[in-house]
């Protein structure tokens, strides 16, 4: 059980009409959540680590973790540096062992983009590793820096052919409508994305993987439970799931979640103190919030990505 890179995991994904998840992890209790959950469902898999993450655990915690998952479970796991945003941190992790990297040039002009991506991509394929690069800008909040909606804007189909040729990308994230963290669309509104930009990038690039970020549901009986033990999160509201099995049925090959395991985790845990409050040993409260963790990865494998059984 090595780490692998993303390479055969696409093609099948592309082939067959699923999805894998790509899952943010922070902590042992995150890995072991949604690393269980793959394993009972033989599911393809792709663990992704922000700088955020790294800053929080510490890159060597989180390699360590994820070998003795794979040592626990018998899976292949693709290890993915999220939102990568220069050359030195996407060197760090592929010399510290991580099999994907994402440089995220979105917030520079297309030629920048192209420059910074391409550097990568050179320095990335020469040690075996794969890389994912970005076109379109997602609004919403990453390692605390919030994107408005007015300064996001939709991926341009007539850049994808040209950026992919001259960058030699292994796969590209667009932005379709989707963004980062709890608040995606105004309560109330039909939430929208921009399907014909998703099928316009494909037929541009026959066969080749596209990334959906900012693709959690925010699901609402975890918003439920927040808000009823004491939590502040109204108008939470995230991509409804048909419209990600429609993705993942298209040209996206990979899904981005990290919100909805922020929001079951958190739920488990204030739901668990508000009922326990004498409890102070942390292995009370972090038993249960594991197992949130894994009851959203399955769901989302079973009914969401269509990867179960994918392995
Ligand atoms: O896209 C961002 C991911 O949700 C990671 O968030 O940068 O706060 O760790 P983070
Ligand atoms: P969510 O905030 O919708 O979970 O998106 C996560 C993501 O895109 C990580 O790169
Ligand atoms: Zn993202």
């Amino acid at each position: 059980m090595p780490l692998v890179t993303t390479t055969k995991m696409f093609e099948k994904a592309y082939r067959e009409g699923f999805a894998i998840g790509a899952f943010n992890v922070n902590n042992m209790e995150i890995i072991q959540g949604i690393t269980e959950a793959a394993k009972e469902e033989q599911a393809p898999l792709i663990l992704q680590v922000s700088a955020g993450a790294r800053k929080y655990a510490k890159h060597v915690y989180l390699i360590k973790l994820v070998e003795a998952a794979m040592e626990d479970t018998g899976l292949d796991i693709a290890l993915h540096l999220d939102h990568g945003e220069d050359f030195e941190i996407c060197k760090s992790c592929i010399d510290g062992g991580f099999t994907s990297v994402m440089i995220d040039g979105s917030k520079h002009s297309f030629e920048d983009n192209v420059k910074l991506t391409k550097e990568v991509v050179e320095y990335a394929h020469a040690h075996g590793v794969v890389v994912e690069g970005e076109l379109g800008r997602l609004a919403g909040v990453e390692d605390d820096i919030k994107v408005s909606a007015k300064d996001s804007s939709y991926t341009d189909p007539a850049q994808v052919e040209e950026f992919v040729e001259r960058t030699g990308v292994d796969s590209l994230a667009i932005a379709i409508g989707t963004s980062h963290g709890a608040y995606k669309f105004k309560p109330g509104t039909k939430p929208q994305l921009r399907f014909d930009i998703l099928e316009e990038v494909s037929k541009r690039l026959p066969g080749f993987p596209i990334v959906l970020h900012g693709a959690s549901s925010v699901m609402q009986e975890y918003v439920e439970t927040v808000n009823r033990f004491g939590g502040q999160m109204p108008g939470a509201v995230g991509v409804p799931e048909d419209m990600l099995r429609e993705a993942a049925r298209m040209a996206v090959c990979k899904i981005n979640i990290d919100s909805d395991l922020r929001l079951a985790m958190t739920a488990s845990v204030r739901k668990h103190l508000a009922e326990h409050p004498d409890h102070f040993d942390p292995r009370q409260y972090l038993t249960p919030a594991r197992a949130a963790i894994k009851e959203v990865v399955a769901h989302k494998m079973k009914y969401v990505l269509g990867c179960s059984g994918k392995a």
